[in-house]
This record gives C-alpha cells, structure tokens and sequence, in this order.
C-alpha cells in the first residue's frame, strides 16, 4: 500500500477506463442519433392547400373560424375603408357608358360618400400630393388631364379629373377606384393605405380646383376642402411644364 509505485499504477488504471467509457458514451450517442436524424423539410407536416384524408372534409388547411379578424384589421369604420354610405346597398344599378377610347364612364354614384372621413390638413394634402406623385402621376400626369409619362409612351389613357362628370363625382368614387381598381386601372389597395388614399383623393380635388377656380365655390365639405387647398401654391406649380413636375415628384421620393 506504502508502494509509491502501486499508488501510480492504480492511478494509470482508473484514467484508461474513464477514457474507454467516454468513448463507449460517444459511440452509443452517435449510433442512435443517426437513426433517429430528421431534417427539417422532411417532418411530417401538410402543406397549405394540399389535400389530406385527415380531416372529412379532404383538406389539410382549416377554414378559418366565422368572423375571424387579423390583428390590427377590424377595419370597424365601414366608411373609411370604402368610401361607401353606411347604407350602401350593393345591388344597386350604376350607369356607365364606354366612350371611344375604351374607357368604362360612370355618371351616378348612389353608394360613394361625398365627404372625406377624417381631418384634411395642410400635412394631408402634402401627402396626398407625395404619393399622388408616387402612383398615380405616370398614367393621369401631373395635373390629372390623363397625359402621364407611360400614356404618352402608349398605355390606354385614362379619363381627364377636369371635366364636369369627375368634378361632380362624391370623392367616395375615387377612393373606391383606388381600392378596387377600375376598368382598365388596377387596385391600389395593397401599396395604398386607407388614410392614404383618401390624402390622394384630397389632393385631386386640389387639382381640380387647380383647373377650375370657378366651379368651386359651393359649401360642400369637400368641395371646400379644394378650394382651400388652392391656395396652396402646389396646386399651382403642378400647372408648369409636365417635365418638370415629374421631375419634382422624383425629386420628393
Ligand atoms: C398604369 C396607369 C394608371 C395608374 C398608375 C393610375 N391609373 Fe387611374 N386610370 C387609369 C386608366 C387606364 C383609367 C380608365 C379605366 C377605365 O375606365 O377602363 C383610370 C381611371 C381612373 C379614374 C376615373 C374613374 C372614372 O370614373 O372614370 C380615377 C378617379 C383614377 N383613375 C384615379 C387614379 C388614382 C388616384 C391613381 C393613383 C393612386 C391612379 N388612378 C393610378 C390608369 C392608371
């Protein structure tokens, strides 16, 4: 026991077998997580769509439950996000007539509101003017009489905003053409939000009155919204060479 060299023998004796247990651990762990290795892409999952004879109905995806609203999109104000009377009835008869260059003309709007349903200001009508300049200046140009930049290039033209019928439209009309697309126009609901588009609205009757000084006098909340805004030199500046507002509107961005 008192034997030096014993004590060191034992010692060797003891580290050999810790070293082959570890390595009897790590053999074990490795044989079996080997077996078991799933990747990621290979769990059993269904994709969206797929059909499953899971469920009785042969779908994999599940209806969402009745009424089911995303976060942050309750959307309550029916008026806001439509431009539409809360009374609006969908089955209503609208008239349109297609004039010579294709375009669908509407001329009654019993559904569209004819007030814009939050605060214009100053700051809304810059806005309206920013993003009318984003989306809507390449096809309707600078001051809405329909010569925009891709027009001029050969897309369908659109409609001018300077005549008696858009003059006279409920700004509910432009907010669903925006939200819906129309005709020809597609929807600019995915890269517009609501509180935009009615800015954009805002701004047009800004152009209208730009266009119009006269016809703009009633005391219509909208109407009076415009004539405000005409005094906002903007509205006059858009008058200047159509090159040169588009190249203010790029300038903006
Ligand atoms: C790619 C070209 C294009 C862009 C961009 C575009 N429009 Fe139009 N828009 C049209 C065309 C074409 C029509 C005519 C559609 C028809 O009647 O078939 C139209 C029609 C309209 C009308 C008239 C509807 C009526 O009653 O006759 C309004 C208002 C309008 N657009 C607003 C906008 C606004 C606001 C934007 C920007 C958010 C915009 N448009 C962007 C092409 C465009």
């Amino acid at each position: 026991m008192n034997n030096p060299g014993q004590v060191e023998s034992k010692k060797e004796k003891g580290k050999g077998m810790k070293k082959s247990l570890v390595v009897a651990l790590l053999l074990f762990t490795f044989a079996f997580a080997s077996a078991c290795r799933y990747d990621m892409q290979d769990q059993p999952r269904l994709k969206p769509y797929k059909q499953s004879d899971f469920f009785a109905d042969g779908k994999g995806m599940r209806d969402l439950p009745e009424g089911t609203v995303a976060r942050g999109q309750l959307r309550e104000d029916k008026v806001f996000y439509t431009g539409k009377r809360p009374d609006a009835d969908p089955n209503v008869q609208i008239e349109t007539t297609t004039d010579p260059s294709g375009n669908t003309l509407v001329s009654s709007f019993p559904n569209d509101i004819d007030y814009i349903p939050m605060p214009v200001t100053k700051e809304v009508l810059d806005r309206g003017e920013q993003r009318y300049k984003i989306f809507c200046i390449v096809c309707h140009g600078p001051v809405g009489n329909g010569d925009g930049m891709v027009v001029r290039r050969g897309y369908p033209q659109p409609p001018t905003y300077h005549d008696d019928r858009l003059r006279n439209a409920p700004v509910g009309h432009f907010f669903d053409v925006m939200t819906n697309g129309w005709g020809r126009m597609n929807s600019y609901a995915s890269q517009i939000p609501p509180a935009d588009r009615w800015a954009i609205v805002a701004y047009i009757r800004a152009l209208q009155a730009s266009q119009n000084p006269q016809g703009f006098g009633s005391e219509d909340g909208a109407r009076q919204t415009a004539s405000n805004a005409n005094t906002n030199s903007e509205a006059q500046n858009t008058n200047g060479p159509a090159a040169n507002t588009a190249g203010n509107g790029g300038a903006n961005q």
